[in-house]
């Protein structure tokens, strides 16, 4: 896993924009793997202020959706996605694929969404957050290095975590339907992002810790193309 240190946040945004930008200039981007949540924010800001029309094209693959929320309510995933990246970057929506949560077989769901992630050819660049926990995606402690698309249960920190993006804590979806480690391995390049002290025990165990289902992202130590750019606070016990 490789290293690069920046100042903050609107360093972290500049940065990450750059190198899907110069994956998309080098012809290597033709499916984007988007992670959600606050991290990659300033990222997508900085794409949609730059990027001119230039990732029209490029198919969009979401990382996870909560179960029971429907896919137009302002906290799923199918909206962030939506909101911050596919409208301001011009991508159609028939481009843009996220597991389909709200589907009564949550089994059948996560087999067609690894089946369109095939169809795609496979994700060129991940954008990967990390949890308070250690966790990508939804994969939280526990989850295996062979794990594939799947219904998870959510850790109760993750849930207070991610309570600010709905209206009460009680609001927050008690599951999900994640990428499981195994298919975000598949991803030929990771851009592992990490902001914020609250980041900054995850990622030591992340990058410095024998991979193990203790620290889900540890597992990133088995792909041989990750970039993890992070702040000098989420950098802090590394
Ligand atoms: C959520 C998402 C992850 C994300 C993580 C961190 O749980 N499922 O993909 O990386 O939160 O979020 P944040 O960047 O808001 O700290």
């Amino acid at each position: 896993m490789h290293l690069e240190v920046v100042a903050d946040d609107a360093a972290l945004g500049r940065v990450g924009a750059d190198r899907i930008l110069q994956a998309r200039a080098d012809g290597a981007l033709h499916v984007l793997g988007v992670a959600t949540g606050g991290t990659p924010a300033s990222t997508y800001r900085e794409l949609a202020r730059r990027s001119d029309g230039r990732l029209k094209d490029v198919r969009l693959a979401a990382l996870d959706e909560y179960v029971g929320l429907p896919a137009e309510h302002p906290g799923s995933y199918t909206s962030f996605v939506r909101r911050n990246i596919a409208e301001p970057l011009g991508i159609a929506p028939e481009h843009v694929a996220v597991p389909r949560a709200a589907a009564h077989d949550l089994e059948a769901a996560a087999a067609l969404f690894e089946q369109q992630l095939r169809d795609a050819g496979g994700v060129d660049l991940q954008i990967l957050g990390i949890g308070a926990n250690g966790h990508i995606g939804f994969n939280e402690p526990g989850s295996q290095a062979d794990s594939r698309t799947r219904a998870v249960t959510l850790a109760e920190r993750t849930r207070q975590d991610n309570a600010r993006f709905f209206d009460s804590p009680d609001d927050v979806p008690r599951e999900a339907l994640t990428q499981g480690i195994g298919t975000i391995l598949e991803a030929r390049r990771i851009l592992l992002l990490a902001s914020g002290p609250r980041k900054a025990d995850a990622l030591a165990r992340a990058m410095e810790q024998p991979p193990s289902a203790d620290c889900p992202a540890s597992w990133l130590q088995r792909h041989p193309d990750v970039l993890v750019v992070a702040d000098q606070a989420a950098a802090a016990a590394l």
